[in-house]
């Protein structure tokens, strides 16, 4: 543990009264910097219960143990609440869980995690689901229920990655057009490209346009979006295996990465003080390290509404997610077919029309139109979430003529892809350590998969 802070509570942002800081939730609480956070918050006087978010109680429970070990704050300090990011269900029961409202929120749980790719219940691939689109649902439901405190301080855990880093090689996400379909695209993979290259940017980016709309949306509140900054002593390259602390080591030995406690005070020092306007995105003004500058000033699309509006409406495509991933029943017209933006676990909708079909990942989707919204709310459905339109697609394919023929053909297709992916990434497989340094020069992200297939360093 290092660097205790020492800032004190602000008494408003930009006009808006700021509560006392006094309940702080912060989500990945268990490890690297959201551990550290913790830690940290912990001590800073007025803060009354710092509550470990983590993806089971069990784990939340554990951390508790090792921070009141390292940190020396009685137990009473900590709180333990389980979030999982992945699951918009599980945020919304965390909310209702929660005792207190809280006056600070950390959205810090992500990274790339074990399976990025992997679909979630609300349609998002997972490295989506985990970063952005849960904390979304989060944020809005904390909101919607009064659980965050008027005047309540968010910030959401960004990278540099979002604007691209130049002297890593890396380019910025492909963002562009910033448009609803093409975010939302991003989100459920269908717009992305290069998986390596541009998932992991374009969710921090769209996290950060969210988090532009929502400052204006919300001016009762502030928020934030920033980057720790490249951060070393934390898990984030663990799913590269043993390599990832090679890779770490690297990144820390040319600079690229600075300690766990300089990541965290990114966080902490904008919740504790009036430090920026709300809505802006805060990271490294060059590279990942070093003094930090509002994003907008190197890319201006940050600080452009429409790109931020679009980031809202492509996140609230993936909002509406009943319990069971189902997401309404056509067959049974006698359900309400109320519309909660946050996404009750209980509503039902009615579909209206299917207007387009479309594959994405591996999987058929169809474009719906729903009775009783406007086009803004249409939305890309896998057959999980149509239960009981049977009639309705298989007339839509009728009409437009797709046959069991077209259908083989498309798996055949997505096969094909599938194998030049794979065969794309053990081409890498010739890295030693030498190399690797090679790679960084190029790419920091080649070096990532070069270290990811290599087991042996
Ligand atoms: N380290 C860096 O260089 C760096 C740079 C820029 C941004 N960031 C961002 O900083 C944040 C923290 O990263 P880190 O470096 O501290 O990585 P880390 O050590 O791997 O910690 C990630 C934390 O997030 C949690 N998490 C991941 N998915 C979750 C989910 N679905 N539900 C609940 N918790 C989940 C993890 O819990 P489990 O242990 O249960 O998986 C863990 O507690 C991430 O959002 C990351 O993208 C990091």
């Amino acid at each position: 543990m290092s660097n205790p802070v020492t800032i004190a509570p602000s008494p408003s942002y930009g006009g808006v009264e700021t509560p006392p800081l006094k309940y702080v939730l912060v989500t990945g609480a268990n490890a690297g910097l959201g551990f550290e956070t913790c830690a940290q918050l912990a001590k800073i006087p007025g803060i009354a219960k710092v509550i470990l978010g983590c993806r089971t109680k069990a784990k939340a429970e554990d951390a508790l143990q090792k921070l009141v070990q390292q940190t020396g704050v009685p137990a009473t300090v900590f709180d333990v609440l389980a979030v999982d990011t992945s699951s918009n269900k599980s945020c919304r029961d965390a909310v209702a869980e929660l005792a207190w409202p809280i006056q600070g929120l950390v959205c810090n749980a992500g990274g790339i995690g074990t399976t990025p790719q992997a679909e979630t219940d609300s349609g998002a691939l997972c490295l989506f689901a985990q970063n952005i689109v849960g904390h979304a649902v989060l944020i809005e439901t904390l909101m919607d229920q009064g659980k965050l405190a008027p005047g309540g301080r968010v910030i959401l855990s960004v990278s540099e990655q979002a604007r691209g880093i130049p002297e890593l090689g890396m380019k910025p996400p492909p963002i562009l057009p910033t448009t609803a379909d093409h975010l939302a695209g991003l989100i459920n993979g269908t717009e992305i490209k290069d998986w390596n290259n541009e998932a992991y940017g374009s969710a921090k980016a769209i996290g950060a346009l969210y988090i532009g709309c929502l400052a204006r949306k919300y001016s009762g509140y502030y928020f934030l979006s920033v980057s720790p900054g490249g951060t070393s002593g934390t898990s984030i390259f663990s799913f590269l295996g043993p390599c990832g602390s090679c890779l770490m080591c690297c990144l820390k030995a040319t600079g690229q990465m600075h300690d766990v406690g300089t990541g965290a005070q990114r966080y902490i020092a904008p919740l504790c003080s009036k430090t920026y306007p709300s809505g802006q995105f805060i990271a490294s003004a060059k590279g990942q390290t070093g003094a930090v500058a509002n994003q907008a000033t190197l890319w201006d699309v940050f600080s452009t509404e429409d790109a931020q509006d679009s980031a809202y409406e492509a996140l609230h495509r993936h909002h509406h997610t009943s319990a069971s991933g189902q997401r309404f029943d056509q067959a049974d017209p006698s359900k309400s077919h109320t519309f909660d933006p946050i996404g009750s676990d209980d509503a039902a909708f009615k579909v209206q029309e299917i207007r387009a079909e479309r594959t994405a990942g591996t999987k058929l989707q169809w474009l719906i139109s729903w009775e009783g919204f406007d086009e803004s709310a249409n939305s890309w459905e896998s057959i999980e979430n149509l239960v009981g339109c049977e009639q309705l697609l298989s007339a839509f394919r009728k009409t437009r003529h797709v046959t069991a023929t077209e259908d083989s053909e498309k798996a055949k297709k997505m096969k094909t892809t599938k194998a030049k992916k794979t065969s794309l990434i053990a081409c890498h497989n010739v890295c030693d350590m030498l190399y690797l340094q090679k790679c960084f020069l190029l790419s920091a992200q080649d070096m990532m998969i070069c270290v990811a297939v290599d087991g042996k360093h």
